[in-house]
């Protein structure tokens, strides 16, 4: 057990910093195990008194500091673990040190690094700090310039800003400067120096100035990097025409790196993704990836404004630009492929990681208020919660008030590092209304549970409307007030016409009484249409309300929805042991019905078709949850339909299959997720006919999203077809690194009860390098996260595997280990025996030497 115990960071003790950081001039001299970094800060004292400085620094050999030119003596100033203070300094002078790092040992993948034989960095939220000493709080916003020298095999040598020197040097090493005009917090800076390739565009934007467009990728890779520049030149278009947003450089470019934590970081001028949501070719990236690709490089992108432009003052304030952000790169998304499937996506996104942590010891506000390990917020509540906030908003003030507001925010807070305070503040101010309120759902976690109930007065034509909210206690939070929830309501008559097109009622209290008059017949109500607040809904509505919706509803949102929870209440009484054959007959039939509608597209019959997953089940479930129990609820469903409807699945499998060339369209898309989903449902059948039609489907897939949808239900069925599938794609595969991580995913998702072993017996794997994020997750996270009924066996091994998993990682890279805990923290949730084993592997974790803080943090807050 540790014996210092870390002090938590509060929202409360924000101070601001006693000195401005007028501009910072850093010179690398690269080399992969002993880098030098000189930096040279301009210094002027803001606060007043006589505070001493005191930078952040962490894991550096300090060379020398001087001031003004003078060495500093020993007595002048002081280091430790985390800092650098100097006591007594002039009002205003040059600070310089010079520090020497290590990145080839840098395995945590923070800081500056490296992969692949090309240097890195990534400085959000505390990596500058491994880098140089320096303020690293994203309040200090300052002026770049950088020298890179490094050796010639390092052709590309890069930065933010603008290139504006190169040459070469002595040695046959060469250097290039640049700089970055726009003041910014150190997490938004970058350096990366290898041999690159480039892929080259431009981009005029709205007022006429031209923007050279350039992506680095892997040599060899060039021909992958061309859909993320297409979704770049739409996503910078898009924030034109949807939010008046303009790029400001003349320079855009983006990395791509094999080895990062997370999905890509903004740093300005120089983005730098994992090559996960870069690469894609029809070869080698399914439709998911496609998609994922396009959301992420705008999101990058956006941040330009929400983010770079306009920071955060600190940490706590992380929504501000992650929420809106996401909704940002949603927004854009939906334009692109389609709003409503778009967002049946997002909530099932949001339902599958937030809800659950909201529901869970790590629960949080979208504005925490302390932290040990920032990194540790980075989670679907600052993010997914912190954009359906944005959504509320909008939709409670009306697009073009909200659009108001946001151009306020811009032009108030251009150049500011600022708060959630300030940006509601100009909603407010546009709009006029008082949304003091609203500000709780930053404030207070937990998902609000709304009821609806209805009574209906035939004679008087008069429908009421009974709605109530609740939200349960969370981690630190006992007692909750009602938040103002837009609820959308619309009317269908029994027979599924239109009755009353929606309205938003907004329940800001407790509970609600709401009569609507001239209602003319008994209607069925369609509630929460387009999910229109991050909450768990619960109405009277019988099933008989249910399938109309499910045939009729013109809100496709809610009519997927009814599916959803049809489909939920089936899975979840046969799993209490009380199975309804008649309904299941029942839901099967009506699936049928929907799947044959001509209008509907074949991207939402996808959706329609897949059942709700088993995570999400775990969550619905009443009881403590027996994961096995809802696999095979699950599964036996999935059985019936794919019975009941196997002429249907098999003709439509037949029918979306396309001959042409690929094309990487919604639309394209659509029908390949419609294929692929029938071959999903017809794997619960595999008798001859769907083996063979599946084994056909797999071999003569042309695209990697066919090939996916095809491997993946031979896996389950298991036996001889599995063992040839995957070892013909492996054969294929090996040298690529992106699509080898699929091929360990979709190991870890086979339903089979083997499957543990064949996970350990994978670790062992020469393709499986645990310091490779991606490779990690893809083996141990998909395991842990999406395979429930193998991974909380009843033996424990599953946990003791994740367990024996975080400690290894938390070695060498703490911030992936800690995301590997979240798993194992939802222990209350389920039976008591696997509970009982889960926090005993949660415990064990505890009290291991040497833990780092991020899984401290978490292990911690998880058993108490
Ligand atoms: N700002 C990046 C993004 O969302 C993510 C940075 C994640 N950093 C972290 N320490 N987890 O685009
Ligand atoms: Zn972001």
């Amino acid at each position: 057990m540790r014996t210092d115990t870390p002090q938590p960071i509060r929202l409360a003790d924000y101070r601001p910093f006693p000195f401005a950081i007028e501009t910072t001039r850093l010179v690398f001299d690269l080399s992969p195990s002993a880098t030098r970094v000189r930096a040279e800060l301009a210094i002027r004292r803001t606060g007043d008194g006589d505070a001493p400085l005191v930078l952040n620094g962490e894991r550096l050999k300090l060379l020398s500091v001087t001031i003004d030119g003078q060495a500093l003596s020993a007595n002048q100033y002081a280091v430790d673990a985390e800092h650098l203070t100097v006591p007594e300094t002039p009002d205003q002078f040059v600070l310089t040190t010079e520090v020497e790092i290590d990145p080839l040992a840098n395995k945590a993948l923070t800081g500056l690094y490296m992969s692949g034989g090309r240097f890195c960095t990534q400085c959000e939220a505390e990596g500058f700090r491994t880098i140089t000493y320096f303020p690293d709080r994203p309040d200090v916003l300052s002026r770049y310039s950088v020298r890179i020298e490094a050796d010639g095999g390092l052709p590309h040598l890069l930065s933010n800003g603008n290139l504006v020197d190169q040459g070469s040097l002595d040695g046959a090493r060469h250097f290039a400067e640049w700089v970055d005009p726009f003041p910014k917090p150190s997490y938004l800076f970058a350096l990366v120096a290898g041999d690159l390739d480039v892929v080259t565009d431009s981009f005029v934007t709205m007022s006429g100035r031209e923007v050279a467009l350039k992506i680095f990728v892997d040599p060899g890779q060039a021909s992958r990097a061309t859909y993320a520049l297409d979704s770049l030149k739409r996503a910078m278009k898009w924030d034109e025409e949807a939010f008046g947003r303009e790029y400001d450089l003349d320079l855009f470019m983006i990395v791509a790196v094999r080895d990062f934590n997370f999905g890509a970081m903004e740093n300005k001028g120089l983005n730098i993704f994992n090559s996960s949501l870069l690469l894609a070719d029809p070869e080698t990236a399914t439709d998911a990836d496609f998609e994922r690709i396009e959301a992420v490089v705008a999101h990058e992108y956006f941040h330009n404004w929400t983010g770079n432009r306009i920071t955060c003052r600190d940490w706590f304030q992380l929504c501000l630009k992650e929420g809106f952000t996401v909704f940002r790169d949603q927004s854009f998304s939906a334009d692109m492929r389609g709003a409503v499937v778009q967002r049946i996506k997002d909530v099932r996104a949001l339902r599958a990681r937030q809800f659950a942590e909201d529901a869970g010891p790590l629960a949080h506000p979208v504005r925490p208020s302390s932290y040990l390990k920032i990194d540790n917020f980075y989670t679907a509540t600052i993010y997914e919660k912190g954009s359906e906030i944005i959504r509320m908003l909008k939709t409670i003030l009306g697009a073009e008030a909200f659009r108001k507001g946001c151009d306020l925010y811009f032009e108030r807070h251009d150049g500011e590092a600022t708060t959630v305070e300030a940006f509601i503040a100009c909603f407010t101010e546009t709009s006029g209304q008082d949304l003091s309120d609203f500000f709780a759902w930053y404030e207070q976690a937990g998902t609000p549970a709304v009821t609806l109930t209805s009574d209906y007065d035939a004679q008087a034509s008069v429908l009421t409307l009974n709605l109530r909210q609740s939200t349960a206690p969370t981690p630190g939070q006992p007692t909750k007030r009602p938040l103002p929830i837009p609820v959308a309501i619309g009317l269908l008559s029994q027979g599924g016409e239109s009755l009353r097109d929606t309205e938003v009622v907004l329940l800001d209290k407790d509970a609600m009484t709401v009569r609507w008059e001239g209602v003319a017949q008994p209607p069925v109500l369609s509630a929460l249409r387009g999910f229109s607040a991050p909450v768990n809904l619960t109405t009277d509505a019988r099933p008989s309300d249910r399938y109309v919706l499910f045939s009729a509803d013109p809100d496709l949102f809610n009519r997927w929805e009814a599916g959803q929870t049809l489909a939920r209440d089936l899975i979840l009484a046969r799993a209490a042991g009380a199975p309804d054959e008649v309904g299941e007959e029942r839901y099967a039939e009506a699936l049928g019905q929907a799947l044959v509608d001509e209008a509907a597209e074949p991207a939402f019959k996808a959706l329609l078709l897949s059942l709700p997953s088993e995570p999400d089940l775990t969550l619905l479930s009443e009881e403590p949850a027996d994961p096995l129990a809802l696999h095979e609820a699950r599964d036996a469903l999935r059985i019936r339909i794919a019975i009941h409807l196997g002429d249907l699945l098999r003709r439509l499998h037949g029918e979306m299959q396309s001959s042409g060339e690929f094309s990487p369209s919604a639309e394209a898309a659509g029908r390949r997720a419609l294929r692929n989903a029938c071959a999903d449902m017809l794997s619960a059948d595999p008798h001859d006919e769907n083996l063979t039609r599946l084994v056909g489907h797999y071999e003569a897939s042309r695209n990697m999203t066919d090939m996916i949808g095809g491997l993946y239900p031979l896996v389950c069925i298991g036996g001889e077809a599995r063992e040839k599938a995957l070892s013909a794609f492996y054969d294929t595969w090996a040298a690529e690194p992106l699509v080898l991580d699929k091929w360990f995913s979709i190991q870890s998702r086979d339903p089979n009860p083997d499957v543990l072993d064949r996970v350990v017996a994978l670790t062992r794997h020469p393709a499986f390098e645990p310091t490779n994020p991606n490779r990690l997750r893809a083996l141990v996270s998909a395991f842990a996260s999406f395979n429930p009924a193998r991974f909380h066996d009843p033996s424990g091994a599953g946990y003791r595997f994740l367990a024996d998993q975080i400690l290894t990682v938390d070695k060498f890279n703490p911030m992936t280990a800690a995301r590997l805990v979240e798993p194992l923290g939802a222990w209350r949730r389920y039976k008591s025996d696997l509970g009982a084993l889960m926090r005993q592997e949660l415990e064990r974790i505890a009290v291991h030497p040497d833990l780092s803080k991020n899984v401290l943090e978490l292990v911690t807050k998880s058993l108490t």
